[in-house]
């Protein structure tokens, strides 16, 4: 019998081919803080998290039975991935599932933030009929600039031309030869920050993107720009970002993602120009739902010795 302990919300549905495996129990550890999971992990064979779990080097070391660790969505960086190695553990993710959902929300984020739709609906909701105060600005004609054209980033291309976007984009493996074919204008980061109107972000959290959008990055936009991210918090500099909006470098800012999560109190917030949503990007029925049968399938494939499909 093998132990399966899930210390992260996914869904019901999800795990259904997990619980239907009669050689795997499963344990659910929602609530458990770090020291509890570090006081019973010893116990377990796999670990189901989401994002929210950190996955540490001294959750790692006490993992004594631990064989793979399954990451129900796409960032991998709450795991530590040298240490995982090190003790002999596979991490496994689940790539595909979110891509739609997350793409979906980067454009409502877009428009939301072109239309000032959070904060004219906050207005209203605190009894002020303004319509001089929420004046937006169209997409049509307008340059999106997307830096990561991998996954997302490409289905935010795909979408945003539908709203008669023109689209610049950087990606280390991004050729002229495939922006042609996808009828977008190939670009380096400088490029990027300098034509465009909106600047979507789709890179993962490493060590070469940490701080990408930083004050010497901010100097560079065009003054006005408007800024997405729906990647990782990090990416961006926060404090480089709020200077920008104050100075007026940076007109807004929608932000799914933040460099602490959770919290409850980050001075972007306070800007009237920052609108936000507190990592919803893969929150849908359906993503939760893939992405929690990818990881399931992709443990009970490990635990009967056959080959995962996302390591
Ligand atoms: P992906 O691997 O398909 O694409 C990432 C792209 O970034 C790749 O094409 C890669 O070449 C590119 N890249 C790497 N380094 C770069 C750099 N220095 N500059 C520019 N591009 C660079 O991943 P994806 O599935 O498209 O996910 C993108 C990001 O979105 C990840 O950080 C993921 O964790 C995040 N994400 C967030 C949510 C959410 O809930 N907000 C949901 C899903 C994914
Ligand atoms: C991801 O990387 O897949 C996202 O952060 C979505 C999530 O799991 O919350």
């Amino acid at each position: 019998m093998f132990k399966v302990l899930i210390s992260d919300p996914l869904s019901k549905e999800g795990i259904y081919p997990l619980n239907q495996a009669n050689h795997i129990s499963i344990e659910m550890a929602i609530d458990w803080s770090q020291e509890q999971l570090e006081d019973r992990i010893a116990e377990y064979d796999a670990l189901l998290v989401r994002s929210q779990t950190q996955v540490t080097r001294n959750l790692i070391m006490k993992a004594h039975k631990l064989k793979i660790i399954g990451r129900a969505g796409v960032g991998v960086d709450n795991i530590d991935l040298d240490a995982a190695t090190e003790y002999g553990i596979i991490v496994v993710n689940a790539p595909n599932g979110n891509t739609n959902s997350a793409a979906e929300h980067t454009m409502a984020m877009i428009m939301a933030l072109s239309r000032k739709i959070p904060q004219a609906y906050l207005s209203l909701k605190n009894k002020h009929w303004d319509r001089k105060k929420y004046v937006g600005t169209e997409l049509k004609n307008k340059t999106l600039g997307i830096i990561g054209l991998g996954r997302i980033g490409a289905e935010v291309a795909y979408r945003a031309k539908g709203q008669r976007m023109t689209i610049i984009a950087y990606d280390p493996f991004l050729t002229e030869d495939k922006a042609e074919k996808m009828d977008i204008r190939y670009g380096t980061v400088e490029d990027v920050l300098k034509d465009a109107d909106f600047i979507t972000i789709h890179t993962p959290l490493l060590k070469e993107t940490r701080h990408l959008l930083n004050a010497e990055a901010f100097k560079l936009v065009k003054p006005g720009v408007q800024i997405i991210n729906c990647a990782r918090g990090g990416i961006i500099d926060e404090d480089a970002l709020y200077q920008a909006i104050q100075s007026n470098q940076v007109a807004g800012a929608a932000l799914d993602v933040f460099e602490e999560e959770p919290f409850y109190n980050n001075k972007l917030l306070e800007l009237p120009e920052v609108i936000a949503t507190p990592h919803l990007g893969a929150s849908t029925f359906e993503a939760q739902e893939s992405v929690a049968i990818d990881v399931s399938e992709d443990v009970i494939r490990f635990l009967a010795g056959d080959v995962v499909r996302h390591p």
